[in-house]
């Protein structure tokens, strides 16, 4: 199988570099660079070039940012071209759209490495869909926001400090807004949650990011034997369900409470097979490439199961309960749309004590 790589920055160069030292059956015949970058023979500034060439069946998509990535996966799949793309902020932008025209078209979209990197997340939820019903989701899927946070906790430094060390160890950005304010799990939750209940699911559901945490607030939590973690919540009855971002408290002897630095973990209830939870390194060139080379072969093989958001589903926030901490002191119950809406009012930081036996 003839393939090529859309973008050549942390995990393109991975990818290229497993697939050309590695016998996969599946060969990197174009790399699209941006105007001026292309260099050799296999290098192209020209999407049109690939898309026109009738030995390349799939093309990887691994550009960062909404557009022209988006963009970029239109063109391909209407080409009758597969895609394999890891870059999930792309995908959620228009996720039904994509699927529905990935179908119309008679190819394939995958994107395992979307989230959580090299755990095999989305393929598990696949494949549990098979029989199963999911019921709830949660998970740290941000390593960056854990690795903030567990150094906080364990070792009783400020947030600037901590982003300033994550910077320089390369798992933050040196522009960190997208996982410190929730945004980067925030498209995650999107793609797990329209997998998982197989449905169209809302873009305006709750994000509550980390940027305002204190020292203090952990330390009070600590006190009390809880800890704190960035999650993705969500929760599904029937035909209704909600989800959101929040920093989740914990019981400190939880297993996401013992998730550190900047590990994943993320699991799901279905209704026979009952929790499974996942582990794993979320993120990095080589997991997320290897996960994408997982999509690839299922392609060279056959094997790649189709998603479907055929479901209809409704949103009801009355499904994620519980108490918000907020950083002045004050506690209050309520649903998380409504607790995280009073924290964006008040401009002010909340932590998120989720109540699971709270029913609407
Ligand atoms: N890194 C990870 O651990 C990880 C994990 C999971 C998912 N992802 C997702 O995977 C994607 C790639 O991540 P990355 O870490 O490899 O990002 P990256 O290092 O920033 O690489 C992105 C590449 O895309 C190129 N690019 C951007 N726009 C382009 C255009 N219009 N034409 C041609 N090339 C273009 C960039 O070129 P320049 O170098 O010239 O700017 C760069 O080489 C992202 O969507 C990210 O969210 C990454």
């Amino acid at each position: 199988m003839k393939i090529a790589i859309l973008g050549y920055g942390t995990v393109g160069k991975r990818l290229d570099e497993l697939l050309c030292s590695h016998p996969t059956g599946i060969e990197v015949k174009k790399i699209l660079r941006r105007p001026g970058k292309a260099e050799g023979p296999r290098m192209t500034e020209s999407l049109e070039e690939i898309l026109k060439d009738p030995e390349i069946t799939a093309v990887a998509e691994v550009l960062s940012g909404v557009e022209p990535a988006a963009e970029y996966i239109r063109r391909a799949l209407s080409a009758g071209k597969h895609v394999v793309s890891a870059n999930k902020a792309a995908l959620a932008s228009d996720l039904p759209g994509l699927i529905s025209l990935a179908e119309a078209s008679g190819v394939s979209l995958l994107f395992e490495a979307s989230c959580g990197g090299g755990i095999p997340w989305l393929e598990s939820i696949k494949k549990a869909r098979l029989f199963d019903e999911i019921s709830s989701l949660k998970g740290i899927l941000n390593g960056t926001g854990n690795y903030i946070l567990d150094a906080m906790e364990r070792q009783g430094l400020d947030f600037s400090q901590v982003l300033e060390r994550a910077q320089a160890l390369g798992y933050a950005e040196a522009d960190p807004s997208a996982d410190i304010d929730g945004f980067d799990v925030y498209n995650k939750t999107l793609i797990s949650c329209s997998l998982a209940y197989g449905g169209v699911v809302t873009k305006g559901f709750p994000v509550l990011g980390i940027r305002k945490v204190t020292k203090e607030l952990l330390e009070g939590l600590r006190a009390e034997g809880k800890s704190l973690r960035l999650m993705m919540l969500s929760r599904r009855e029937g035909d209704r369900y909600a989800m959101g971002v929040a920093p989740l408290i914990l019981p400190a002897d939880s297993i996401e409470a013992n998730v550190q630095e900047n590990y994943n973990c993320a699991s799901f209830t279905g209704d026979v097979v009952g929790e499974l939870k996942f582990y794993g390194q979320g993120a990095g060139g080589y997991p997320t490439a290897d996960a994408m080379i997982g999509d690839l072969i299922q392609l060279r093989e056959g094997t790649a199961r189709p998603v479907e958001l055929t479901r209809t589903l409704v949103y009801d926030e009355s499904l994620l309960q519980g108490t918000g901490y907020f950083a002045d002191g004050l506690r209050k119950e309520g649903t998380l749309s409504q607790l995280a809406a009073y924290a964006k009012e008040k401009d002010i930081f909340m932590a998120f004590s989720y109540r699971e036996e709270a029913h609407a």
